[in-house]
C-alpha cells in the first residue's frame, strides 16, 4: 500500500493569523489516513512547525535553493527549512519554473539539496495547454522527470505531482481518462528506471483546481494517491472535504 498524500500550497497568501486553519484542520486527520501536509509561506515555517507539532499536519516549504549556502540574498535553503521543523518541500512548481525560469537541471539540483537536508521533495511536473493541444504531453512529462529527477531516490524522499498549468487556478480539470494515462505513464517511468520496488512506492498527486466536489472523481485513478491543492487549501473547511475523500478511496 502506498502513502496517501493530501498536500497544500498556500503559495503567496497568509500571515500568522492564518495559522488558526491549522488547528482547525486537526480534527480532520483520520487515523492510519493520508499524511497531510501544508506548505505556508516561509516566514511561517517555524510558527507553522510549531503549533502542527501536536496535531501530526506535516510542514513544508515552497521552494529552496538549488545550493547549499552562499551569496544568495533572499533565498532559503534546503538546511535551512529543515532547520524550521518542516519536513517536506516543493520543488519545479510550474509558477517558479515560469516567473524564476528554473530548468529541469535547476530543479535536479533543488532536489539534491532537499534530499541532502533530509527533507521530502514534492517534485512538480506539468504541460501547458499548448502542449497539450499539440499532443505533446506526454513527451514533456518524460523530458521533465528524466530531467529533474536525480538518480539518487528512495522509496521515501520523493513525492511526484502532475500538475498541467492549464489546470492551475483556473477551474479547469482534465478528465479522468486524461488523468489516469498521464500517472499510468510516470509510475511506468518510475519502474523502468528505479525498479519494481522504488517505482511503486512513490505517491502520485494530482493537482490543479482540486475541489471538494471534484476530488471524489480524481481519486479513482489507481495511479493518484493523493493531491497537490492550491486554493482549496487555504480555508480547512475546504481541504478537510478533500482529505475526507482521499481517505475513503
Ligand atoms: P490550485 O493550485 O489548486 O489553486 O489550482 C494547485 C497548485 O498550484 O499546486
Amino acid at each position: 500500500m502506498r502513502r496517501k498524500i493530501a498536500a497544500g500550497n498556500w503559495k503567496m497568501n497568509g500571515t500568522a493569523a492564518a495559522l488558526t486553519e491549522l488547528g482547525a484542520l486537526a480534527p480532520h486527520l483520520v487515523q492510519d489516513g493520508p499524511d497531510v501536509v501544508i506548505c505556508p509561506p516561509a516566514p511561517l515555517l517555524y510558527r507553522a512547525a510549531e503549533v502542527a507539532k501536536a496535531s501530526g499536519i506535516h510542514i513544508g516549504a515552497q521552494d529552496c535553493h538549488m545550493q547549499a549556502s552562499g551569496a544568495f540574498t533572499g533565498d532559503i535553503s534546503a538546511a535551512m527549512v529543515a532547520d524550521t521543523g518542516a519536513t517536506f518541500v516543493i520543488v519545479g512548481h510550474s509558477e517558479r519554473r515560469d516567473a524564476h525560469e528554473e530548468t529541469n537541471g535547476d530543479v535536479r539540483q533543488k532536489v539534491k539539496c532537499a534530499w541532502a537536508a533530509g527533507l521530502t521533495a514534492i517534485l512538480c511536473i506539468g504541460e501547458s495547454g499548448e502542449d497539450r493541444a499539440a499532443n505533446n504531453t506526454l513527451d514533456i512529462i518524460g523530458g521533465q522527470l528524466s530531467g529533474s529527477l536525480p538518480d539518487a531516490m528512495t522509496a521515501t524522499n520523493t513525492v511526484i505531482a502532475y500538475e498541467p498549468i492549464w489546470a492551475i487556478g483556473t477551474g479547469l480539470v482534465p478528465s479522468l481518462e486524461q488523468i489516469i494515462e498521464v500517472h499510468d505513464f510516470i509510475r511506468t517511468r518510475l519502474i523502468t528506471r528505479f525498479g519494481d520496488d522504488i517505482g511503486n512506492a512513490i505517491p502520485l498527486l494530482y493537482g490543479g483546481s482540486v475541489k471538494p466536489d471534484n476530488a471524489e472523481t480524481i481519486f479513482q485513478a489507481e495511479n493518484v494517491d493523493g493531491a497537490l491543492v492550491g486554493g482549496a487549501s487555504l480555508k480547512a473547511s475546504d481541504f478537510a472535504p478533500i482529505i475526507a475523500a482521499l481517505a475513503a478511496s
